[in-house]
C-alpha cells in the first residue's frame, strides 16, 4: 500500500471568481496560519498532491504557494518526509500568543448555564491529588504490574481483531468480562449475580453517577457516610439531591441514627467492607438492620465495595449484597486498586429489575464501555494473572501498611491515632495536637509531599482534623523518611 502523509488537513477556502490569483490565497492561507500559531514549528504541511486533491485546484498554484513559503522561510523540506512548518522562524514570523479557539475573546450575549452545572465548585485538583509519592491515597505498586503479560493480550487482541469487535458493543458492556467478573465475584465476594445483571463502567465513578441517575430524584435525600468519599457527594449534589450525613463508627454506619434523622431517604450509599476513610467493617447486626429498613422504606443501598481484595490478617468479609433478599443493593466494584486507575474499568451488579434502566442511562450517556481493555482484562482474570497479581500485592501492600504504622509509632508515640489499617491501601491518621489539616496540606504540597486532609471527607460543620495516607505506592525503605518528612510539616 502506498505510504500516505501524516499531516491533517488545514481549512482553508480558495475563491476562484477572486481577482487574488490561486497560489496567492494558498499562500496567504498558509502563512496566516503559522504567523498565528495554529500551525506549529515542526507541523507537517500535506503533500501538494493531497492539497490539491482537496482544494480541487490544478498543481500548479499548489506548487507555487509551497515554493514561496520556503523560499521565505516559514517551511522546510526533509528528504523523503515531505513539508514541515520551519522548526527555526525568526522571531517576527512567531505568534506573539498562540492562538486558539480556547482564547477567543468572549464578547456574545448572556452565556448562561445550566443551574445543575453549577451546583458543583468549580474543578480544582485538592493538593493529595496532584502527584505520586508516599501517602498518595489510591496509587498501586505501579512497578509491580506484569506489564509484559498485559502487552501480550493487547496484541493477541489488536493485531487482527474480527470485524464485530469492532463496531458498537452494547450498553452492558463485552460479555466475555461480565462473565469473568461474576465468576469472581460469586466466589471472592458471595456476591449473588448472573452476567446479565453486570454493566461494566468507566469505574466506580462512573457506576456512581449511573446509579444517582437511575435512582435519585433531584430533591431527594440520600445517606452519605460521615466522613465519607466525597466523591460520592459530588454526585449526589450534581443530581440534585439532599445530603443526609449519617455518622460512622466502629461498626460502620450508625443506621439507627440515620432511620431517626431521615427516615424516607431514596438512597444509602456505603461502603460496608471498608468504610471509606475510617477504615471500620460494618458489622452484621447494622447490616441487617439496613437492609431492614431499605426493604420497609423502598429505598436503594448503593454499595461501593472499592477495595476489599486487600485484607491483612482477616478473612475478606462478604459482601452486604449477598445477604439482601429484597433485591435493594446495587453493588459496585473497581479494578482502579487491584489494576491501575487509568485502566478505568468497573461494574455494577444491578437488581434483574433495573438492568434495563441501567442500561438505557448508559447507552443515553456514552452507548457503552471500549471493547480492548475489557477483553484483554477478561483474559488477563481468566488466565489466572488477576488471581496471582492481586496475592502477591497483599503481601507487599501487607509490608507496606506495617512499615507505615511502625514509622508513625515510632516518630509520633502517643500524638498519633492510626485507625483502619486492617484493609485497603489506606489508613488515617489523627494527632493530639491542634492543626488545620487544609492547612499541613498545602504547606507538604510545597515539598512534594500529597496529603488528603481527613476534615474534606465531613460535610457537617466539625470535621475531625487528620489526613488519609496511602500506603501502596511507597516502598518499605522509602517509609521512615516520608514519615519523617510528615512530621516535619505538621511540626512546623
Ligand atoms: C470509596 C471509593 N470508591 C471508589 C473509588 C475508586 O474510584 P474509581 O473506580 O472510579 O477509580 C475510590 C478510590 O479511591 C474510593 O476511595
Amino acid at each position: 500500500m502506498k505510504k500516505t502523509s501524516s499531516a491533517v488537513l488545514p481549512v482553508i477556502a480558495v475563491n476562484r471568481n477572486s481577482a487574488r490569483p490561486l497560489h496567492n490565497q494558498i499562500y496567504d492561507a498558509y502563512r496566516a496560519l503559522i504567523v498565528d500559531g495554529n500551525l506549529r514549528p515542526g507541523q507537517q504541511l500535506p503533500s501538494t498532491r493531497a492539497l490539491t486533491s482537496e482544494l480541487n485546484v490544478s498543481r500548479i498554484p499548489v506548487l507555487t504557494a509551497y515554493a514561496q513559503l520556503l523560499a521565505e522561510g516559514y517551511c522546510e523540506t526533509r528528504v523523503g518526509a515531505g513539508t514541515f512548518v520551519s522548526r527555526s522562524l525568526p522571531d517576527q514570523m512567531l505568534p506573539t500568543k498562540r492562538s486558539t479557539g480556547l482564547r477567543t475573546p468572549i464578547r456574545s450575549g448572556s452565556r448562561s448555564i445550566a443551574r445543575r452545572a453549577q451546583v458543583l465548585p468549580q474543578y480544582k485538583a485538592e493538593p493529595g491529588l496532584r502527584g505520586l509519592g508516599p501517602f498518595c491515597v489510591g496509587q498501586p505498586a505501579y512497578d509491580q504490574f506484569p506489564f509484559s503479560i498485559w502487552a501480550n493480550l493487547v496484541a493477541r487482541y489488536c493485531r487482527n481483531p474480527r470485524p464485530g469487535a469492532l463496531h458498537y458493543g452494547g450498553p452492558l458492556g463485552f460479555e466475555g468480562l461480565r462473565d469473568a467478573i461474576c465468576t469472581y465475584l460469586r466466589t471472592a465476594r458471595l456476591v449473588r449475580c448472573d452476567p446479565e445483571q453486570v454493566l461494566i463502567v468507566s469505574g466506580s465513578q462512573q457506576a456512581l453517577e449511573i446509579s444517582t441517575r437511575v435512582l435519585l430524584d433531584p430533591g431527594d435525600w440520600a445517606w452519605v457516610e460521615e466522613p465519607g468519599y466525597w466523591l460520592t457527594r459530588q454526585v449526589v449534589t450534581a443530581a440534585g439531591g439532599k445530603l443526609a450525613p449519617v455518622p460512622v463508627d466502629d461498626e460502620g454506619l450508625n443506621v439507627a441514627i440515620g432511620i431517626k434523622r431521615c427516615r424516607k431517604a431514596r438512597v444509602a450509599y456505603i461502603t460496608p467492607s471498608h468504610q471509606y476513610p475510617r477504615g471500620a467493617t460494618m458489622s452484621a447486626s447494622r447490616r441487617l438492620q439496613l437492609l431492614e429498613w431499605a426493604d420497609r422504606a423502598g429505598s436503594w443501598i448503593v454499595e461501593d465495595d472499592y477495595d476489599s481484595e486487600y485484607r491483612y490478617g482477616s478473612m475478606p468479609i462478604a459482601s452486604l449484597q449477598g445477604i439482601d433478599r429484597g433485591a435493594r443493593v446495587i453493588y459496585i466494584g473497581t479494578f482502579s486498586k487491584t489494576m491501575f486507575p487509568a485502566l478505568r474499568l468497573g461494574y455494577v451488579v444491578v437488581p434483574l429489575d433495573l438492568v434495563d434502566r441501567f442500561a438505557a442511562v448508559r447507552n443515553a450517556m456514552d452507548l457503552g464501555p471500549p471493547y480492548f481493555p475489557q477483553a484483554v482484562l477478561a483474559d488477563f482474570i481468566n488466565d489466572g494473572h488477576f488471581a496471582r497479581h492481586t496475592r502477591r500485592m497483599r503481601l507487599l501492600y501487607n509490608e507496606r501498611r506495617i512499615a507505615l504504622v511502625d514509622g508513625l509509632r515510632k516518630e509520633f508515640g502517643a500524638y498519633v491515632n492510626v485507625l483502619g489499617a486492617e484493609a485497603g491501601m489506606h489508613l488515617v491518621v489523627t494527632f493530639s495536637k491542634v492543626f488545620r489539616d487544609v492547612e499541613v496540606a498545602e504547606r507538604a504540597a510545597h515539598e512534594k509531599l500529597w496529603l488528603v486532609p481527613l476534615s474534606s471527607s465531613y460535610v457537617g460543620p466539625d470535621p475531625v482534623q487528620g489526613f488519609i495516607l496511602g500506603f501502596g505506592g511507597a516502598a518499605v525503605a522509602d517509609t521512615p523518611h516520608a514519615v519523617r518528612q510528615l512530621k516535619r510539616v505538621l511540626m512546623n
